[in-house]
């Protein structure tokens, strides 16, 4: 089963706008992100949880999506993700602002996971400056945006293509829209 959702979890970049996402439903990704592992415990992270229009549209406008794919902007228009959580480290936590970076796509990833196993989806936006989604959410100084987390009803087709070593990486699309994603395989990665 969990390996069905690994395969499930994908990067949407397309969503169903007419399905909201609630506020408890954000509580229940951050709440399973909270038993993430963290480096010596430390827990530094905080969730800025934004689910009504306002917020989004506060914060859509400032990430980066699919650099991969420059001639096209995506999210295409009315197929935005209907929430967003801003993960963000507690300075006054601890201030060190490297450590911790492993620890944050840990609690991204348990956030996608929960998101697949309710059929909604989502994606990891690293593409944004901390700077400019602090002033937008007004957030206080102790507050350092480190990785945004779109979620969403995906309504978007994606394929995992099997590749072989040398292949090309590189994410693409067809001309009906559908995102393949290369993804090496196992007996290529196990050393
Ligand atoms: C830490 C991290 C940051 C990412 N940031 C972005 C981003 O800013 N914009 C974007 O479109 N995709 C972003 N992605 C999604 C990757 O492009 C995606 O994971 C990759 O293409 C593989 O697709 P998959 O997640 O469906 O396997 C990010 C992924 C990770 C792990």
């Amino acid at each position: 089963m969990l390996k069905d959702l690994a395969k499930k979890s994908r990067s949407y970049r397309g969503y169903d706008e007419s399905r909201k996402i609630t506020r408890e439903e954000l509580l229940e990704f951050v709440d399973c992100a909270r038993y993430a592992p963290s480096s010596v415990n430390g827990q530094p992270f905080q969730y800025v949880l934004a689910y009504e229009p306002e917020m989004l549209q506060k914060i859509q406008p400032l990430t980066g999506w699919a650099r991969a794919l420059p001639e096209l902007c995506l999210p295409f228009p009315g197929k935005c993700p209907t929430a967003f959580i801003v993960i963000v480290q507690n300075t006054d936590w601890d201030a060190d602002l490297k450590r911790y970076l492993k620890d944050v796509g840990i609690v991204a990833q348990t956030m996608l996971l929960a998101a697949a196993e309710k059929d909604l989806g989502g994606i990891m936006i690293g593409n944004f400056s901390p700077e400019k989604i602090a002033e937008a959410l007004e957030l206080p100084e102790n507050l350092v945006p480190m990785l945004i987390v779109a979620f969403g009803k995906p309504d978007e087709q994606i394929v995992i293509k099997e590749i072989d070593e040398g292949e090309s990486i590189r994410y693409y699309r067809d001309a009906n829209n559908v995102h393949y994603v290369p993804k090496r395989k196992l007996k290529d990665i196990v050393v």
